[in-house]
């Protein structure tokens, strides 16, 4: 028990502002947005959306629209909270636009820890785990692809390198012969599949509609929120108090906000005895809350101001689709390399069956 108070204490204390890792872009620059096609917010109606009691990404007539659960601290404690629920809004969209269909794609955090430049200064280091803002990443995906978790896997460290080629994929070769204990030398892969973005913005403060709107349209979005200590400690004993949901008693202002978060859904009825609520997905492990999920409430009371900075973006997977359709194969020193039209073959998985006739 007393191991568990310390670390606690070592913990509170490193939660001052953006201890998760949500840096407000508010007062130092608008916030960028590209929007090319009508807006869920404009297109459905108020009548409409009211109809939709419940809505969860996790179970859309008995299958699941989200891709796996990761964790922001660790191995090593990092304020990379902007990366992880705008990553996952994005894997998610990804899934949803392609409809559950093979393969589920993660993006690279740390390729976006290492390259998403700090907007306030060019030449200062990547922020990564100093903290950001979900405009950041979808900015640069509108410019640049990100790569995925196959090129470069989670460290929760800003790589001092930055954004090298290699830190955007990489492969390692195996040891010399002669020294086979020696780590294998990494290298660069230049040519990888990326991940872009065609349009992205932010949802009105405290528009719950247009919120429940852009998550059955597009999928889920991503959030800023407040942390405090009852949330981040005390999770399960204030859910146990108000039917499985999150609510907040206390006094708080928007310099708190330090948290992002990805929302997946709502549910509108009472259920438990607990009131209405939004569904999201934290990054702090299955171990926490709700098996890495959490509920928040009531709906339209901007718990945590959890309802007054959410933002969107529509992800593209070309790249990803064109391998599907046979358009190049993978090398192991160069990554992809284009494929002849006369000698394209489809690597969509063919659609099979348990049903006996097929297992002749
Ligand atoms: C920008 O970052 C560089 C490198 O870290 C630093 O030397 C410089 O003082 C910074 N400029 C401002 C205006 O903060």
């Amino acid at each position: 028990m007393a191991a568990v108070l310390v670390s606690f204490t070592i913990l509170a204390g490193a939660t001052a502002a953006s201890a998760q890792g949500h840096v407000s872009s508010d007062g130092w620059r608008s916030k960028v947005s590209r929007v090319t096609s009508p807006l869920p917010q404009d297109t459905i109606s108020d009548d409409s959306i009211a109809k939709i009691t419940h809505f969860d990404w996790r179970n859309v007539e008995g299958r699941s629209y989200v891709t796996a659960d990761v964790q922001q601290h660790s191995p090593l404690y990092c304020g990379s909270c902007w990366v992880h629920g705008t990553i996952a809004a994005l894997n998610d969209r990804i899934k949803i636009a392609r409809k559950g269909r093979f393969p589920d794609i993660m993006l690279s955090r740390q390729a976006v820890m290492d390259c998403i430049p700090d907007p306030k200064n060019a030449t200062a280091p990547p922020p990564g785990c100093m903290g950001g803002d979900a405009w950041m990443i979808h900015d640069y995906m509108a410019q640049q692809p990100i790569s995925d978790e196959t090129c470069q896997p989670y460290e929760a460290r800003n790589r001092p390198e930055g954004c090298t080629p290699a830190n955007q994929c990489r492969n390692c070769a195996s040891p010399p012969d002669d020294k086979p204990n020696a780590p294998g030398k990494c290298f660069e892969v230049p040519n990888w599949v990326g991940y872009r973005v065609s349009e992205h913005g932010h949802l009105p403060p405290g528009d719950v509609f247009a919120m429940k709107k852009e998550i059955v349209a597009r999928g889920p979005i991503v959030c800023s929120m407040i942390a405090d200590d009852e949330f981040v400690y005390r999770y399960a004993s204030n859910v146990e108090r108000h039917g499985g949901v999150f609510v907040d008693t206390r006094h708080h202002t928007i310099k708190e906000v330090d948290h992002d978060i990805e929302i997946i859904g709502w549910e509108d009825e009472e259920r438990n005895g607990g009131p209405s609520h939004w569904i999201a997905r934290n990054s702090w492990g299955r171990f926490w809350g709700e098996g890495g999920y959490f509920r928040i409430g009531p709906i339209g009371e901007n718990t945590l101001f959890i309802e007054t900075d959410c933002a969107w973006a529509v992800p593209t997977f070309d790249e990803l689709e064109s391998a599907l359709d046979g358009k190049w194969l993978g090398d192991y020193i160069h990554g992809r390399v284009r494929v002849p039209h006369s000698s394209r073959f489809s690597h969509r998985p063919r659609r099979s069956s348990l049903a006996s006739e097929n297992r002749v």
